[in-house]
Order: structure tokens, then C-alpha cells, then sequence
């Protein structure tokens, strides 16, 4: 069947190298676009439980996400409303009681946030304890997915948030998976010099040996994304006989059931979440990687392999196996991603140019600008 390819018409100057490494900027972007986008801020099955909690750094705000009396995700602010404290020091646990109580001078609060008690205060001086809730932050879940927005005047997590994502994945039935493995890596490089290697693989011939084994067109340099299948294309871009990314292209473990012709033929198929993350389906598992900025020229990665249940009691089933190449790419990815970052601070090197692959750079590049210039 004739492929399609989508590329660029012309080249075009990638952002501007600064955007990469300068702490103003970088500030800029924490308030234009991760105080103001959805995040991803990871499975909703670590915090399964009651009083349940994540805390989540973006920058320089950190954010409780909870799991309340009635089941429901809430997230506040990790700060008290009486002097601003800090309230959870750990990065994640279950609040005792269902109560959350201020490290400080021990205000505590419902895990819906209302101020229940004050201890050791005087009474007196007109204090209204309903009128010191904690500052809520909005939060939306998909297939397991949560996400949160700092954005107080942001649109409600619907339909639209997640663009045409769910209908992408709707088939793999991700609410239903478990988290099989996790993976953090803390790489030293921008948020975005990762997210442009996402969007390309010129690099994949140089960088990725064992991924070019089983996927072919990435050997020259063409992306998933590049090469369109016909309507009723089912020709895989995996090479004969592998249905999977493992080392060797084969599985053992059982396929996600429900799956059309065409999505077990894919090889892989991408829902991206821009800021903070994408996920990867294959016929037998996915692959979450999650990440957050630490730092203008530091990313924190969270990779999370994601299965049915089934599969974890499967006679075949090994952790090992089942992450082994997922794994050595997303390195391979991370220390490409660090390289490009060393060479940005020439200061011959104002900017970079994009080539006609890059199509989804130059993209991901105006997704960025976009939201950089509506600053108010
Ligand atoms: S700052 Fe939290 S109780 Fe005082
Ligand atoms: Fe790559």
C-alpha cells in the first residue's frame, strides 16, 4: 500500500536556545504553561486508598492529591491556611485518621479540606474557621489517569481536556490495568529537550540500535507519526514475525482483548498529555512516562509499565523481560536528551534548525510559543 509521509514543507528555527537553560524564562514558562495546562500527575491506584496522598512539585508549587471519605480525588495546595506552613513533608502516605494536620501549630483539616480544628487557640477575634478551607486545586481522571490543574480560572476537566486521546486508547481499556513497574530517572536537561526527542527519530539509527531491530522505518529516521497508514491499512511497521517493542519483537503475555485488526498491527500508538507526558500502547502492555521540570536544566521521569491484572498471575510473566527494551530506550532517550542540552549554551548557537522529519518539533515548538505570547 502507498504511505502517506508528513513532513515539513520548508525548514525552520527551533526555539530559541535560552528557552533551554534561563532561569527567567524558565519561570515564565511554569506560570504560562505548567501553572495553566492539565498535568498528568500519575495512576490513580497509588492513591486507592482513603486519606491516600501524592504530594507533586511543578515548579515552585506543591500540590496535595488526596483521596477523600467518598472516594473522590481532591488536591489543595501544600500549604496551611493559618501561617503557610508546609503541610505533608513526605512525598506520599496515607493521612492518619483522615485528618491532615499542619506540622506547625497543629490546624488540622478534613481530607474535603475544611478546617476542622485549631488547636491552643484563644477564643475570640471574630475567627471563622469556615472561611479558612484549604486552596483547593482542580483535578480530573481518565482510565486511571490523574490530573490536575493550578489554573484557577481553567475550563473543567471534560471531554475536550484530553484532545482525541481517549478516543485513540479507548480499545486498551486502560482504566483496568495495574502498575507492573516503575522506573524514576532524573535527568540534566530541559522539560523540552526531551519532549523534542519524543517528537523525532532522526535520532533513532544513531541512538536506538535495538528499537531500529524491531521497527525498521525508524533506521531511516522516520517517526511513528511520519509515515501514515491507509484507511484500511493493517501492514505492521514491526519487522515480520514481532507484534511488540521486547527485545526480539515477541510476547508471551496475554494481548489487551478487544483490540481492532488494525491496533494489534500498529506496533505501538501514542497518546500524548503536553505538558507531562505520554503513553505508549503495545498489544500486550503500556507504557506511562510522566515527567515534571526540577529545574530550568533539570526533568524528573517517571516511567510506568502498565498491564491487565491478569497478566501479573500469568505463568510468563517477568518484570525483567517485560521492561527490559521500554527501559533501555527511555535511557537511551534521557542521555540523548542531556547531550542536546550541553551544547546549548554556545553563544554562537542562538538557535537550531529543523529539518523535514521534524514536523512534530516545529509543532510541539508553536504548541510552546502559542502559549507563551497570550502572557497577561
Ligand atoms: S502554620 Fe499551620 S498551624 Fe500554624
Ligand atoms: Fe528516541
Amino acid at each position: 500500500m502507498p504511505k502517506t509521509y508528513v513532513r515539513l514543507d520548508e525548514v525552520s528555527a527551533t526555539l530559541p536556545s535560552a528557552f533551554y537553560y534561563d532561569r527567567v524564562h524558565h519561570e515564565r514558562e511554569l506560570r504560562q504553561i505548567w501553572h495553566k495546562e492539565w498535568l498528568l500527575v500519575g495512576r490513580a491506584d497509588k492513591i486507592a486508598a482513603v486519606g491516600d496522598y501524592q504530594v507533586v512539585e511543578v515548579g515552585d508549587q506543591s500540590v496535595i492529591v488526596t483521596r477523600g471519605s467518598d472516594h473522590r480525588l481532591r488536591a489543595f495546595h501544600n500549604t496551611c491556611r493559618h501561617r503557610g506552613s508546609i503541610l505533608c513533608q513526605n512525598s506520599h502516605g496515607n493521612f492518619r485518621g483522615r485528618r491532615i494536620v499542619c506540622p506547625y501549630h497543629a490546624w488540622t483539616y478534613s481530607l474535603e479540606g475544611e478546617l476542622t480544628a485549631t488547636p491552643w487557640r484563644l477564643e475570640g477575634g471574630g475567627f471563622d474557621a469556615t472561611r479558612f478551607p484549604l486552596y483547593d486545586v482542580a483535578v480530573g481522571e481518565w482510565a486511571g489517569f490523574v490530573f490536575i490543574n493550578l489554573d484557577e480560572s481553567a475550563a473543567p476537566f471534560g471531554d475536550q481536556t484530553l484532545a482525541d486521546t481517549p478516543a485513540l486508547l479507548a480499545n486498551w481499556n486502560l482504566g483496568e490495568t495495574v502498575t507492573a513497574h516503575t522506573l524514576t530517572l532524573d535527568l540534566e536537561c530541559n522539560w523540552k529537550a526531551f519532549w523534542d526527542n519524543f517528537n523525532e527519530c532522526l535520532h533513532c539509527p544513531i541512538v536506538h540500535p535495538e528499537l531500529c531491530r524491531i521497527v525498521p522505518q525508524f533506521r531511516e529516521g522516520l517517526a511513528t507519526g511520519n509515515v501514515v497508514r491507509g484507511d484500511g491499512d493493517t501492514s505492521s511497521p514491526l519487522v515480520e514475525g514481532a507484534v511488540t517493542w521486547s527485545v526480539g519483537g515477541k510476547t508471551e503475555l496475554p494481548w489487551f482483548e478487544g483490540l481492532t485488526e488494525r491496533e494489534q498491527s500498529a506496533g505501538a500508538t501514542f497518546g500524548v498529555f503536553p505538558p507531562s507526558g505520554y503513553v505508549v500502547v503495545h498489544v500486550d502492555y503500556a507504557r506511562l512516562v510522566h515527567l515534571l521540570p526540577t529545574g530550568p536544566e533539570h526533568t524528573r521521569l517517571t516511567v510506568s509499565w502498565l498491564v491487565p491484572p491478569k497478566t501479573m498471575e500469568h505463568p510468563a510473566f517477568s518484570v525483567e523481560k517485560l521492561i527490559e527494551l521500554g527501559e533501555t530506550v527511555v535511557r537511551e532517550d534521557g542521555r540523548a536528551s542531556e547531550i542536546n542540552q550541553m551544547g546549548l549554551r554556545s553563544n554562537r548557537h542562538k538557535s537550531g534548525v529543523l529539518v523535514p522529519q521534524e514536523i512534530f518539533v516545529k509543532e510541539f515548538h508553536d504548541w510552546v510559543r502559542e502559549r507563551l505570547n497570550d502572557d497577561d
